[in-house]
């Protein structure tokens, strides 16, 4: 397969880099640096990395380069400046998307937040007393961007929530798939290490399981 990744040398981005080229996958891998992801040394011989600087709010650039490949992973952060990040947000996402369409690319995986899952009956992880505040701006740009991408009826995308907690960690291969609620472990934390969320993301690009859905991964 060859995957466009925007936003492939950051903390989740460079793991699915790492995933995807173990798989076999050729990446090209787009970041406003064009720096090569971190970690990339552990890869298949047949795999082929590119990495290139494009700004993705440059959707005609998003178009040229998302051309000739078969999926579009998009592991994109909202602004982390301070300044209110929901709007820039979807700006980029609106350009990703049309560029993506306009490329004849009809497969788009985003990595996801989990703010939008819901947590308690009618209540989503954002809106519980405990979320942590820092996190509420990015949580709710997120949660825009679902509502964009569940309005999008011409690609087949899927919108992947990590578990509350995603750090950087181990790959055991071994983790839960749901759908709209957030999962806990027995203790009720919710977890998942960068490796295995890279895990589940390119099972879904191989297996394209849940086209035009959200779905979360955790322990
Ligand atoms: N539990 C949760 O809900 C949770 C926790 C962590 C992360 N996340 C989500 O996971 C996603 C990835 O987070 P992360 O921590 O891996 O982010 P990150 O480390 O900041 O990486 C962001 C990547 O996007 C690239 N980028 C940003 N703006 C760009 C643009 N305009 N054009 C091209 N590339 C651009 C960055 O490279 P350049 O700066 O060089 O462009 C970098 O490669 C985010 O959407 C985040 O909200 C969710």
């Amino acid at each position: 397969m060859r995957i466009l990744l925007l936003g492939a040398t950051g903390m989740v981005g460079s793991r699915i880099a790492v995933e995807a080229l173990r798989r076999g996958h050729d990446v090209t891998a787009v970041s406003r640096s064009g720096r090569s992801p971190d970690s990339v040394h552990d890869t298949e011989p047949e795999a082929v990395l590119a990495s290139v600087a494009a700004d993705v709010t440059d959707r005609e650039a998003v178009a040229q380069l998302a051309e000739g490949h078969d999926a579009v992973v998009s592991a994109l952060a909202p602004p982390r400046d301070g300044s209110e990040p929901t709007q820039p947000f979807l700006a980029a996402y609106r350009s990703v998307i049309e560029g993506v369409r306009e490329a004849g690319v009809g497969r788009l995986v985003v990595v996801g937040g989990a703010g939008s899952l819901e947590a308690a009956p009618g209540r989503e992880l954002v809106d519980t007393p405990g979320f942590p505040t820092a996190y509420k701006p990015e949580a709710r740009a997120h949660r825009d961007l679902l509502v964009l991408c569940r309005s999008v009826v011409d690609l087949d995308w899927t919108y992947i929530s990590p578990a509350a907690e995603i750090a950087p960690g181990e790959r055991t291969g071994r983790f839960r798939v749901g759908g709209d609620r957030l999962l806990t472990d027995t203790e009720g934390n919710s977890r998942i290490s960068a490796e295995d969320y890279a895990v589940a993301l390119v099972d879904e690009l191989e297996q394209d399981a849940h086209p035009r859905t959200r779905i979360c991964v955790a322990y």
